[in-house]
Protein backbone atom coordinates (compact mmCIF):
# COMPACT_ATOMS: atom_id res chain seq x y z
CA UNK A 1 0.00 0.00 0.00
CA UNK A 2 1.12 3.36 -0.83
CA UNK A 3 1.17 6.63 1.22
CA UNK A 4 -2.06 7.51 -0.50
CA UNK A 5 -3.87 4.39 0.05
CA UNK A 6 -2.68 3.53 3.63
CA UNK A 7 -3.98 7.38 4.25
CA UNK A 8 -7.31 6.85 2.63
CA UNK A 9 -7.91 3.77 4.65
CA UNK A 10 -7.20 5.29 7.84
CA UNK A 11 -9.65 7.53 6.50
CA UNK A 12 -12.36 4.98 5.85
CA UNK A 13 -11.50 2.93 8.99
CA UNK A 14 -12.06 6.00 11.34
CA UNK A 15 -15.62 6.86 9.49
CA UNK A 16 -16.92 3.88 9.93
CA UNK A 17 -16.10 3.97 13.67
CA UNK A 18 -17.93 7.26 13.66
CA UNK A 19 -20.83 6.05 12.01
CA UNK A 20 -21.28 3.32 14.61
CA UNK A 21 -20.62 5.71 17.64
CA UNK A 22 -22.91 8.39 16.49
CA UNK A 23 -26.41 7.86 17.78
CA UNK A 24 -28.88 7.10 14.69
CA UNK A 25 -30.65 9.76 13.39
CA UNK A 26 -33.92 7.75 13.75
CA UNK A 27 -33.41 8.05 17.61
CA UNK A 28 -34.93 10.43 19.85
CA UNK A 29 -33.93 13.34 20.10
CA UNK A 30 -34.24 13.05 16.51
CA UNK A 31 -33.07 16.88 14.95
CA UNK A 32 -30.18 16.79 17.24
CA UNK A 33 -28.91 13.46 16.50
CA UNK A 34 -29.52 14.60 12.92
CA UNK A 35 -27.17 17.62 13.01
CA UNK A 36 -24.73 15.52 14.96
CA UNK A 37 -24.33 13.28 12.36
CA UNK A 38 -24.70 15.73 9.64
CA UNK A 39 -21.33 17.88 11.17
CA UNK A 40 -19.25 14.44 11.88
CA UNK A 41 -19.84 12.53 8.63
CA UNK A 42 -19.55 15.52 6.33
CA UNK A 43 -16.35 15.21 3.61
CA UNK A 44 -13.51 16.18 5.96
CA UNK A 45 -9.90 15.62 5.73
CA UNK A 46 -9.52 13.18 9.02
CA UNK A 47 -6.28 15.04 9.56
CA UNK A 48 -6.43 14.21 13.36
CA UNK A 49 -6.84 10.47 13.75
CA UNK A 50 -4.81 9.99 10.46
CA UNK A 51 -2.09 10.99 12.73
CA UNK A 52 -3.23 8.87 15.80
CA UNK A 53 -3.59 5.91 13.30
CA UNK A 54 -0.25 6.87 12.10
CA UNK A 55 1.86 7.45 14.99
CA UNK A 56 0.23 4.42 16.58
CA UNK A 57 1.39 2.24 13.89
CA UNK A 58 4.64 3.62 13.47
CA UNK A 59 4.68 2.24 17.16
CA UNK A 60 3.24 -1.27 16.19
CA UNK A 61 0.15 -1.03 18.01
CA UNK A 62 -2.55 -2.63 15.73
CA UNK A 63 -5.33 -0.48 13.87
CA UNK A 64 -8.43 -1.63 15.81
CA UNK A 65 -7.28 -0.58 19.20
CA UNK A 66 -6.87 2.83 18.00
CA UNK A 67 -10.31 3.23 16.74
CA UNK A 68 -11.77 4.74 20.16
CA UNK A 69 -8.77 7.56 20.40
CA UNK A 70 -9.13 8.38 16.72
CA UNK A 71 -12.94 8.91 17.18
CA UNK A 72 -12.33 11.02 20.07
CA UNK A 73 -10.24 13.66 18.46
CA UNK A 74 -11.97 13.39 15.30
CA UNK A 75 -15.61 14.42 17.13
CA UNK A 76 -13.70 17.26 19.36
CA UNK A 77 -12.51 18.78 16.27
CA UNK A 78 -16.04 18.89 14.64
CA UNK A 79 -17.57 19.89 18.14
CA UNK A 80 -14.76 22.70 17.68
CA UNK A 81 -16.20 23.73 13.94
CA UNK A 82 -19.60 23.87 14.57
CA UNK A 83 -18.73 26.31 17.39
CA UNK A 84 -16.30 28.21 14.98
CA UNK A 85 -18.94 28.76 12.94
CA UNK A 86 -21.81 29.87 14.68
CA UNK A 87 -22.49 33.80 14.32
CA UNK A 88 -20.98 34.62 17.52
CA UNK A 89 -17.57 33.46 16.65
CA UNK A 90 -16.63 33.45 12.61
CA UNK A 91 -20.33 33.76 11.21
CA UNK A 92 -19.62 31.57 8.57
CA UNK A 93 -22.03 29.98 6.31
CA UNK A 94 -19.75 27.21 4.16
CA UNK A 95 -18.40 24.23 5.43
CA UNK A 96 -17.01 21.02 4.05
CA UNK A 97 -18.76 21.71 1.15
CA UNK A 98 -22.07 22.39 2.73
CA UNK A 99 -24.07 24.67 4.88
CA UNK A 100 -23.02 25.04 7.92
CA UNK A 101 -24.85 23.14 10.90
CA UNK A 102 -26.55 26.32 11.96
CA UNK A 103 -27.74 26.88 8.42
CA UNK A 104 -28.47 23.64 7.75
CA UNK A 105 -30.63 23.24 11.08
CA UNK A 106 -30.80 26.41 13.34
CA UNK A 107 -28.47 28.38 16.02
CA UNK A 108 -29.75 26.22 19.12
CA UNK A 109 -29.68 22.75 17.28
CA UNK A 110 -26.26 23.46 16.60
CA UNK A 111 -24.98 24.78 20.09
CA UNK A 112 -25.98 21.53 21.68
CA UNK A 113 -24.84 19.45 18.32
CA UNK A 114 -20.98 20.83 19.71
CA UNK A 115 -21.99 20.02 23.15
CA UNK A 116 -23.06 16.29 22.49
CA UNK A 117 -20.51 15.38 20.50
CA UNK A 118 -17.87 16.85 22.94
CA UNK A 119 -19.25 14.19 25.75
CA UNK A 120 -19.46 11.76 22.80
CA UNK A 121 -15.82 12.17 22.30
CA UNK A 122 -15.00 11.26 26.22
CA UNK A 123 -17.32 8.55 25.90
CA UNK A 124 -15.58 7.16 23.28
CA UNK A 125 -11.83 7.21 25.61
CA UNK A 126 -14.01 5.71 28.43
CA UNK A 127 -16.00 3.25 26.95
CA UNK A 128 -14.32 2.34 23.70
CA UNK A 129 -12.65 -1.17 23.45
CA UNK A 130 -8.67 -0.92 23.89
CA UNK A 131 -7.57 -4.17 24.19
CA UNK A 132 -3.92 -4.52 25.71
CA UNK A 133 -3.64 -0.51 26.84
CA UNK A 134 -3.94 -0.34 30.49
CA UNK A 135 -6.11 1.75 32.51
CA UNK A 136 -3.78 4.30 33.04
CA UNK A 137 -2.92 4.70 30.14
CA UNK A 138 -6.33 5.11 29.10
CA UNK A 139 -6.81 7.82 31.86
CA UNK A 140 -3.68 9.75 30.33
CA UNK A 141 -5.83 10.13 26.87
CA UNK A 142 -8.65 11.21 28.75
CA UNK A 143 -6.29 13.95 30.71
CA UNK A 144 -4.53 14.86 27.47
CA UNK A 145 -7.54 15.08 25.73
CA UNK A 146 -8.95 17.23 28.32
CA UNK A 147 -6.03 19.45 28.70
CA UNK A 148 -5.70 19.99 24.86
CA UNK A 149 -9.50 20.91 24.37
CA UNK A 150 -10.41 22.79 27.39
CA UNK A 151 -9.40 26.52 28.31
CA UNK A 152 -5.39 26.13 28.07
CA UNK A 153 -5.78 24.52 24.87
CA UNK A 154 -7.97 24.60 21.65
CA UNK A 155 -10.86 26.73 23.22
CA UNK A 156 -8.37 29.42 25.12
CA UNK A 157 -7.06 29.45 21.32
CA UNK A 158 -10.35 30.55 20.13
CA UNK A 159 -10.79 32.96 23.10
CA UNK A 160 -7.28 34.79 21.91
CA UNK A 161 -8.51 34.63 18.76
CA UNK A 162 -11.48 36.55 19.41
CA UNK A 163 -9.48 38.16 21.24
CA UNK A 164 -7.65 39.66 18.32
CA UNK A 165 -10.06 40.66 15.76
CA UNK A 166 -9.24 43.79 14.25
CA UNK A 167 -5.93 44.20 16.42
CA UNK A 168 -2.29 43.96 15.18
CA UNK A 169 -0.79 40.98 17.12
CA UNK A 170 2.96 40.38 17.47
CA UNK A 171 4.55 37.08 15.60
CA UNK A 172 4.75 35.21 19.26
CA UNK A 173 1.38 36.37 19.86
CA UNK A 174 -0.19 34.94 16.46
CA UNK A 175 2.32 31.42 17.24
CA UNK A 176 0.51 31.24 20.68
CA UNK A 177 -3.09 31.81 19.22
CA UNK A 178 -2.07 29.17 16.72
CA UNK A 179 -0.53 26.89 18.93
CA UNK A 180 -3.58 26.48 21.16
CA UNK A 181 -6.91 26.93 18.79
CA UNK A 182 -5.19 24.56 16.25
CA UNK A 183 -1.84 23.04 17.76
CA UNK A 184 -3.28 21.67 20.32
CA UNK A 185 -5.54 18.93 19.81
CA UNK A 186 -3.22 17.96 16.81
CA UNK A 187 -0.61 17.83 19.73
CA UNK A 188 -2.91 15.49 21.30
CA UNK A 189 -4.08 13.19 18.02
CA UNK A 190 0.05 11.95 17.84
CA UNK A 191 0.30 11.79 21.76
CA UNK A 192 -3.25 9.53 22.40
CA UNK A 193 -1.68 7.43 19.29
CA UNK A 194 1.25 7.16 21.25
CA UNK A 195 -0.12 6.01 24.17
CA UNK A 196 -1.61 3.28 22.87
CA UNK A 197 1.82 1.78 22.78
CA UNK A 198 3.06 0.21 25.92
CA UNK A 199 6.90 0.68 23.92
CA UNK A 200 6.96 4.05 23.89
CA UNK A 201 8.95 5.59 26.47
CA UNK A 202 9.67 9.00 27.16
CA UNK A 203 12.12 9.84 24.62
CA UNK A 204 10.13 8.74 22.06
CA UNK A 205 6.99 10.69 23.32
CA UNK A 206 9.30 13.64 23.40
CA UNK A 207 10.41 13.34 19.56
CA UNK A 208 6.83 12.28 18.83
CA UNK A 209 5.69 15.67 20.31
CA UNK A 210 8.54 17.38 18.86
CA UNK A 211 6.87 16.43 15.45
CA UNK A 212 3.41 17.29 16.39
CA UNK A 213 4.09 21.02 17.47
CA UNK A 214 5.41 21.54 14.41
CA UNK A 215 2.88 19.99 12.00
CA UNK A 216 0.05 21.35 14.24
CA UNK A 217 1.46 25.00 13.77
CA UNK A 218 2.51 24.21 10.22
CA UNK A 219 -1.30 22.91 9.70
CA UNK A 220 -3.03 26.43 10.97
CA UNK A 221 -0.13 28.46 8.53
CA UNK A 222 -1.31 26.74 5.97
CA UNK A 223 -5.42 27.27 6.78
CA UNK A 224 -4.23 31.12 6.81
CA UNK A 225 -2.62 30.76 3.60
CA UNK A 226 -5.58 29.23 1.76
CA UNK A 227 -7.77 31.30 3.26
CA UNK A 228 -5.78 34.35 1.06
CA UNK A 229 -5.15 32.20 -1.97
CA UNK A 230 -7.67 28.72 -1.86
CA UNK A 231 -10.91 28.15 -4.06
CA UNK A 232 -13.97 28.31 -2.28
CA UNK A 233 -14.68 25.15 -4.43
CA UNK A 234 -11.79 23.09 -3.14
CA UNK A 235 -11.45 24.14 0.31
CA UNK A 236 -15.25 23.51 0.83
CA UNK A 237 -15.66 26.74 3.43
CA UNK A 238 -15.50 30.78 2.41
CA UNK A 239 -12.19 31.87 0.85
CA UNK A 240 -11.41 35.34 2.14
CA UNK A 241 -13.12 34.64 6.05
CA UNK A 242 -10.30 35.93 7.85
CA UNK A 243 -9.83 39.25 5.75
CA UNK A 244 -13.40 40.03 6.38
CA UNK A 245 -13.50 39.48 9.72
CA UNK A 246 -10.49 41.53 10.45
CA UNK A 247 -8.37 38.14 11.84
CA UNK A 248 -4.73 38.73 12.56
CA UNK A 249 -3.30 35.71 10.22
CA UNK A 250 0.11 34.14 8.94
CA UNK A 251 -0.71 35.65 5.62
CA UNK A 252 -1.70 38.94 6.83
CA UNK A 253 1.60 39.75 9.55
CA UNK A 254 4.11 37.75 7.23
CA UNK A 255 2.79 38.15 3.83
CA UNK A 256 2.10 34.48 1.84
CA UNK A 257 5.96 34.23 0.95
CA UNK A 258 6.45 34.48 4.60
CA UNK A 259 4.20 32.24 5.95
CA UNK A 260 5.15 29.74 3.05
CA UNK A 261 8.76 30.02 4.56
CA UNK A 262 7.33 29.41 8.27
CA UNK A 263 6.20 26.11 6.55
CA UNK A 264 8.61 24.75 4.99
CA UNK A 265 10.69 25.43 8.57
CA UNK A 266 8.47 23.55 10.39
CA UNK A 267 8.28 20.62 7.76
CA UNK A 268 11.96 20.94 8.02
CA UNK A 269 11.75 20.63 11.72
CA UNK A 270 9.45 17.76 11.89
CA UNK A 271 10.94 15.42 10.04
CA UNK A 272 14.15 15.93 12.06
CA UNK A 273 12.25 14.61 15.25
CA UNK A 274 11.50 11.73 13.31
CA UNK A 275 14.75 10.60 13.09
CA UNK A 276 14.86 7.93 15.76
CA UNK A 277 11.72 6.48 14.35
CA UNK A 278 13.32 5.11 11.57
CA UNK A 279 11.20 3.72 8.93
CA UNK A 280 8.02 3.21 10.76
CA UNK A 281 7.35 6.90 10.60
CA UNK A 282 7.19 7.31 6.76
CA UNK A 283 3.83 8.20 6.89
CA UNK A 284 4.10 10.39 9.72
CA UNK A 285 6.66 11.75 6.62
CA UNK A 286 4.63 11.79 4.36
CA UNK A 287 1.85 13.57 6.41
CA UNK A 288 3.84 16.28 7.31
CA UNK A 289 4.68 16.86 3.28
CA UNK A 290 0.31 16.45 2.77
CA UNK A 291 -0.06 19.30 5.21
CA UNK A 292 2.36 22.09 4.13
CA UNK A 293 1.32 21.51 0.71
CA UNK A 294 -2.49 20.62 0.99
CA UNK A 295 -4.73 22.37 -0.73
CA UNK A 296 -7.62 21.90 0.93
C1 LIG B 1 -10.27 23.37 9.95
O1 LIG B 1 -9.74 22.11 10.17
C2 LIG B 1 -10.10 24.19 11.18
C3 LIG B 1 -8.71 24.43 11.55
C4 LIG B 1 -8.25 24.10 12.72
C5 LIG B 1 -7.81 25.06 10.62
P1 LIG B 1 -9.59 21.06 8.97
O2 LIG B 1 -8.94 21.74 7.82
O3 LIG B 1 -8.93 19.85 9.51
O4 LIG B 1 -11.11 20.76 8.60
P2 LIG B 1 -11.80 19.43 8.01
O5 LIG B 1 -11.97 18.51 9.16
O6 LIG B 1 -10.93 18.86 6.95
O7 LIG B 1 -13.11 19.91 7.48
C1 LIG C 1 -10.53 27.21 13.71
O1 LIG C 1 -9.71 28.11 13.09
C2 LIG C 1 -9.91 26.57 14.90
C3 LIG C 1 -10.90 25.74 15.60
C4 LIG C 1 -12.03 25.37 15.10
C5 LIG C 1 -10.58 25.29 16.93
P1 LIG C 1 -10.34 28.85 11.82
O2 LIG C 1 -11.49 29.71 12.20
O3 LIG C 1 -9.21 29.45 11.06
O4 LIG C 1 -10.89 27.59 11.00
P2 LIG C 1 -11.70 27.68 9.64
O5 LIG C 1 -10.82 28.44 8.67
O6 LIG C 1 -13.00 28.34 9.93
O7 LIG C 1 -11.84 26.23 9.25
MG1 LIG D 1 -12.09 30.71 13.86
MG1 LIG E 1 -13.41 29.77 11.22
MG1 LIG F 1 -9.13 29.49 8.91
Amino acid sequence: MNHEEQVRDYRAAVERALDHLLPPATVQPRRLHEAMRYAVLGDGKRIRPILTYATGEALGVPRHILNPPACAVELIHAYSLIHDDLPAMDDDDLRRGRPTCHRAFDEATAILAGDALQALAFRSLAHGELPGVGAAQRLAMVEHLADASGSRGMVGGQALDLDAVGRDLSLAELENMHIHKTGALIRASVRLGALASPEAGEDLMEQLDQYAKCVGLAFQVRDDILDVEGDTAVIGKPQGSDMAANKPTYTSLLGLEGARETCDRLYRKAIESLEPLGAGAETLRWLARYIIQREK
